[in-house]
């Protein structure tokens, strides 16, 4: 699907759907806009449907020939002073699903021009296109040519808009077709089955990253010897459950003149059972997307040679299964990381912060970086405390948090800061190693597990994002369908072109 800047009139274009955008209050000067040919038309149905513009009403009509495109689509975009970037991801993607709904190839969007006075024309086009191609994502693999058949693909997207904005649009465009597609690779990571994505497999695509990036990227993959070598007992704990062996997998992305280093880990657990502290089976039937951390880091790297921000990326990703088996992880085993700290495994369902403890140890022994960030499912208890569609964020540095949060507010991927309380630390203090792996008590599970992530950070200045809810839909929605979204991809991906 290709999506296009047309400054055309839009009852000219060879379309199968036009849609329009309508504010509420202003339904006379709305209609007054619209091309002559079906003005009296569109009047007449808005009566007949009650539409006033409110945000979840649309009005669907046939064209009966008097333009080109066979059937127009009203979307209700509510009062203007209340719509925000966040309401026109949703609109896009609603009015965009509509057409798909009435089997249309070719669609043309009339952009209001109001919809350019709180964003910029760039930013507009930016965040109109990541909409567009969020929605229209789906993970067909593995479905039949007939069930395949049902959904007919779109060929053009046209964003009709005035013509002095074409040129800044263009570079919207642009920059949001790279972070789309680095999306949707990042989802189809995550969406494959777990019995391909394994550890192996995701060095694998790091490698196809670095020769896909014309030397921009390189990366090197760590063996369990080489692993072992490094001192990184808490992963190789975790790994050792399994017959899949572990890969430390290592990303490198390095401009000519670089600004600040930064590097950035994802949780990487292929497949998470829990191990010996065994998963109900109902809370195992959606871990294959506990490598969705992982996902995001290699989404971003596919799209750094040609974002080509002008810092430092260093990507790790610590890629193993979870499993119960022989040699498996026990609780009560004590294992050494990185940075000499002794942990004492009591659940071994709480494994990510294993592996992330040496990866952040790591981070700060070998690459003394500017700023990290990791990126992990790693509590369910962050999704009880904000739900599906935002990411607790915990950090020790508040220019990093600040710079998140409008990376957050430009890609509609939320996040909300939750706090590393010192009142805490007591809670995951083992009797016999410095720390445990779970808490004493069960309230604040995300906090605690920050807590414990953060012991092994040093002064680094760090940013925890724990994206258990964000990361994988359970149910269908305008901007995702079921299954990952690629959580952290867009959010990094602005933040880096904003350094
Ligand atoms: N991968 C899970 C966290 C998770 C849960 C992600 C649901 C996405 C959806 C993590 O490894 C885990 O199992 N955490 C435990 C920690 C507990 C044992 C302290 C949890 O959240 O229950
Ligand atoms: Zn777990
Ligand atoms: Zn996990």
């Amino acid at each position: 699907m290709k999506i296009t800047l047309k400054a055309a009139k839009p009852e000219s274009l060879d379309l199968d759907t036009l849609n329009f955008f309508f504010w509420e209050e202003n339904a006379e000067q709305n209609c007054k806009k619209l091309p002559k040919e079906i003005e009296k038309e569109a009047r007449e149905a808005f009566i007949q449907e009650e539409f006033k513009g409110q945000t979840d009403e649309m009005v669907t009509m046939s064209s009966r020939g008097l333009i080109s495109a066979y059937k127009i689509i009203f979307t209700g975009c509510g009062k203007k002073e209340e719509f925000d970037n966040e309401m026109l991801f949703e609109q896009i993607a609603k009015s965009f699903q509509k057409s798909k709904e009435n089997k249309a190839v070719k669609i043309g969007l009339v952009i209001p021009d109001d919809w350019f006075i709180k964003l910029d024309t760039k930013n507009t086009v930016q965040a109109i296109t990541e909409a567009i191609y969020l929605s229209d994502y789906r993970f067909l693999t593995y479905k039949s040519e007939s069930e395949r058949e049902k959904t007919r693909d779109v060929e053009e997207v046209s964003l009709v808009l005035s013509p002095s904005r074409i040129v800044q649009a263009e570079a919207g465009l642009e920059f949001a077709k790279i972070t789309s597609g680095a999306n949707r690779y990042s989802r189809d990571l995550v969406n494959e089955a777990p019995q391909i994505t394994t550890p192996t497999y995701l060095a694998t695509e790091a490698e196809k990253i670095a020769k896909n990036s014309k030397g921009a990227v390189t990366v090197s993959i760590l063996e369990t010897e080489q692993i072992r070598k490094k001192g990184m007992m808490a992963f190789l704990g975790v790994a050792r459950g399994s017959d899949e062996p572990p890969k430390f997998i290592i990303l490198k992305y390095r401009p000519r003149r670089p600004g600040k280093k930064v590097v950035i880990i994802g949780k990487g657990i292929t497949f998470d059972t829990g191990g010996l502290s065994l998963k109900p089976a109902a809370s195992m039937e959606t871990m294959k997307l506990d490598m969705a951390g992982a996902a995001a880091v290699l989404g971003i790297f596919s799209a750094l040679p040609e974002i080509a921000p002008s810092i430092e990326v260093i990507g790790y990703i610590a890629a193993c299964e979870n499993m119960p088996s022989g040699r498996a992880l026990k609780p009560g085993d004590i294992l050494r990381a990185v940075n000499g700290k002794t942990i004492e495994v009591l659940n071994t369902d709480a494994e990510g912060r294993l592996t992330l403890a040496d990866t952040l140890s790591l981070a700060v022994k070998e690459e003394n970086p500017d700023e990290i960030i990791d990126l992990a499912t790693l509590t369910g208890a962050c999704m009880v405390a904000l739900g599906e569609e935002i990411a607790g964020i915990f950090c020790n540095n508040e220019k990093l948090l600040s710079s998140l949060e409008k990376s957050s507010n430009d890609t509609g991927e939320k996040i909300w800061r939750l706090p590393l309380e010192k009142k805490y630390k007591p809670l995951i203090k083992s009797q016999i190693a410095d720390i445990k792996n779970i808490q004493t008590g069960k309230y604040g599970g995300a906090i605690s597990a920050a807590l414990f992530l953060e012991e092994f950070v040093g002064k680094t200045p760090w940013a925890h994002l724990d994206i258990a809810g964000p990361a994988f839909m359970e149910k269908n929605t305008q901007l995702y369908t079921y299954g990952a979204t690629g959580f952290g991809v867009r959010l990094i991906l602005h933040y880096f072109n904003s350094l």
